[in-house]
């Protein structure tokens, strides 16, 4: 077993390769009360219910599936069950899921009595390698996704690889955007192992080596920059443009279909101001691509502009972007003209 640590406004770690039922007996001795979140395809796969009865002091809440569960009528249900259940501020809430799960378990447990410990076991890789490491805890609204949230560390994050195996290919390559992703902003060997495996079943046969990597990297940005002054803002490489998109497609799209697509955006944005080689850009497509990852779409650009204006990176009316200037050299863009961002829309092609 293998672990990585942050340093945010607590320590914890991220450990890897646990397996959960041991995990969840542990937590269920550290506190009186355990609420357990998780969507019941989850629940139902790894008998939760089974695993949770054995345990007495645990309770287990159902939540739906993919991003609607992040809204607010669940965070109230899940707040009105909180206090049936009379969970005090020693207790802890664990939520075991993809990304939407534990964005929203996390929300709930820093909301709940002004912030009480929670936990992630994260079940679907782009969790694993992002959404549940950092403390970067929301839920979706009207406005936008992830606009209302806190920064409220997990007390440990539990990575069981055996989840993987439950994943679809197309699961598990919507999370390969965000390892791919880390490659490009911080840690090239991961480009080099993915240009090996050319299918999703060889990615699969070295994804203990990719959690690593990617865990690493987050934890040694968000360790440097928990509230995300500047430095983290390099691990929304691809996001602005990829939030706008999975709204658009009212979150039918994976969030790494999405943020692939985003990469591509922010790639070609990179030619265009930062001189980014077309070499590059091109690997940025043919990673993506082997995956069977989405590099373009013919979403209107307008709309997709609207909603970046609402993307949490924006200051002001000046639209933000992290780009590239070379694999591993993130650079910060700062008022980007509407004029480029749309001409560099049309040279992505439909
Ligand atoms: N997912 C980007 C971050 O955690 O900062």
């Amino acid at each position: 077993m293998r672990h990585i640590t942050v340093v945010a406004e607590h320590e914890y770690k991220v450990h890897i390769d646990e397996h959960f039922e041991g995990v969840l007996h542990s937590i269920s001795q550290s506190h009186s009360k355990i609420f357990v979140v998780a969507p019941a395809f989850v629940a139902e796969t790894f008998h939760l219910e089974r695993v949770l009865h054995a345990l007495e002091n645990a309770t287990l809440f159902i939540v739906p599936e993919g991003e609607h569960q992040k809204d607010i009528a669940v965070v109230e249900k899940i707040w009105q069950a909180l206090g049936e259940n009379g969970l005090t501020r020693s207790d802890a809430v664990v939520a075991i899921g993809g990304g939407a799960t534990t964005d929203l378990g996390g929300f709930a447990a820093a909301t709940w009595l002004r912030g009480i410990s929670w936990y992630a076991i994260p079940t679907t890789l782009a969790a694993m390698v992002d959404a549940s490491v950092g403390g970067k805890t929301g839920i979706n609204s009207h406005a936008g996704k992830n606009l209302i949230g806190a920064f409220h560390s997990p007390t440990g994050v539990h990575i069981d690889l055996r989840f993987l195996a439950t994943l679809s290919d197309r699961d598990f390559a919507a999370g390969l955007a965000e390892v791919i992703k880390v490659g490009f902003i911080r840690d090239a060997s991961i480009l080099d192992i993915l240009q090996k495996q050319n299918t999703v079943s060889s990615a699969r046969t070295v994804a203990e080596d990719l959690i690593f990597r990617s865990v690493a990297v987050k934890a040694d940005v968000v360790s440097a920059d928990f509230q995300e002054s500047r430095l983290r803002e390099i691990l929304n490489y691809g996001h602005t443009f990829g939030h706008a998109l999975e709204k658009i497609s009212h979150y039918e799209m994976r969030h790494g279909e999405a943020v692939s697509i985003g990469l591509v955006f922010a790639a070609e944005l990179s030619g265009k101001l930062l001189g980014l080689n077309m070499d590059d850009i091109s690997l940025h497509r043919t990673l993506l691509q082997q995956f069977g990852l989405p590099t373009s779409t013919n979403v209107p650009f307008g709309p997709l502009l609207e909603l970046m204006r609402s993307d949490k990176k924006a200051r002001g009316s000046m639209l933000r972007f992290i780009g590239l200037n070379s694999v591993g050299n993130p650079h910060w863009l700062e008022d980007v003209s509407s004029e480029v961002l749309e001409s560099t829309y049309e040279r992505m092609g439909p």
